[in-house]
């Protein structure tokens, strides 16, 4: 299985910090935020990586992470998107990458405090389709959230003014190669993106939706000055990426 992480965008909502820099290039703690999703991605066993960047500064990812050497790598994987245009636009630029392979795309501002490993292997022995990891969270309005009758996933809303439950949709998802496929059926939202939520409700809809619940914290950094705060703190003090469960 091979690794997108998606690092484009130009993180506006952390103006002035990201003027002159990449989002995902800022400080969490004692290293530059980027590395916590691929130390995510080597801890579950993927070393076939691409990241996908995209703005002002996306030389500075080949200066700060080179090959990979920081991670025991020998190669990283690099392409640009020309414009902010969804996450799931960023996910369609990598199908020259995946080859036919199934992927695990991971957001490049998301931390989590465990290991994924169980729920990639229990995605590999999937037929096919996709598997997504929920979390608990108290601020339901700022992500996708699921709703779920009897243990199954009935529909995803992306921001809903209204949630119907607390379960949201981290951003880390797993997909077969039909996702390429999907991407390309996908209409921009109110807010002119390609969203993941539609490429999951459209995995929902063929009954090939799966999920399971995250252990440990995870944390958006990226979504506000005080998401990049609370994240600096929490992996201050709990650390991250820890290979205990
Ligand atoms: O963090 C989880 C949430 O991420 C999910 O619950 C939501 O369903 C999902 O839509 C997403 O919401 P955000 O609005 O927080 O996504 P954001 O625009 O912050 O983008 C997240 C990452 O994706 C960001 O770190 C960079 C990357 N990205 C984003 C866009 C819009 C790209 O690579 N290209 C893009 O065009």
């Amino acid at each position: 299985m091979k690794g997108i992480i998606l690092a484009g965008g130009l993180g506006t909502r952390l103006h002035p910090l990201t003027k002159i820099t990449n989002k995902h290039l800022l400080p969490v703690y004692d290293r530059p935020m980027i590395y916590y999703p691929i130390q995510t991605l080597i801890n579950a066993g993927i070393r076939d990586i691409l990241i996908v960047t995209g703005g002002n500064n996306a030389g500075d990812f080949l200066r700060l992470l080179g090959n990979g050497k920081d991670f025991g790598l020998k190669h990283l994987n690099y392409t640009y998107q020309e414009k902010e245009g969804g996450i799931a636009e960023a996910v369609g630029l990598a199908e020259h990458f995946a080859e036919g392979e199934r992927v695990l795309i991971m957001l490049g501002d998301n931390i989590i405090e465990g290991n994924i490993k169980d729920a990639v292997e229990e995605f590999k022995s999937q037929r096919s389709g996709a598997k997504i990891l929920l979390k608990e969270v108290d601020n339901p309005k700022e992500y996708g959230i699921a709703q779920i009758k009897n243990g199954r996933i009935t529909k995803i809303e992306e921001k809903p003014k209204k949630p119907k439950s607390n379960y949201a949709v981290i951003g880390i998802y797993m997909y077969d190669n039909q996702v390429f496929d999907i991407v390309r059926t996908l209409k921009p939202s109110v807010r002119g993106e390609l969203e993941i939520t539609d490429v999951n409700n459209a995995y929902l809809k063929m009954g090939e939706l799966f999920y399971s619940t995250l252990k440990g914290y995870w944390l958006d950094a990226g979504e506000s000055i005080n998401a990049l705060l609370k994240a600096n703190k929490i992996v201050a003090q709990k650390g991250a990426n820890k290979k205990y469960f």
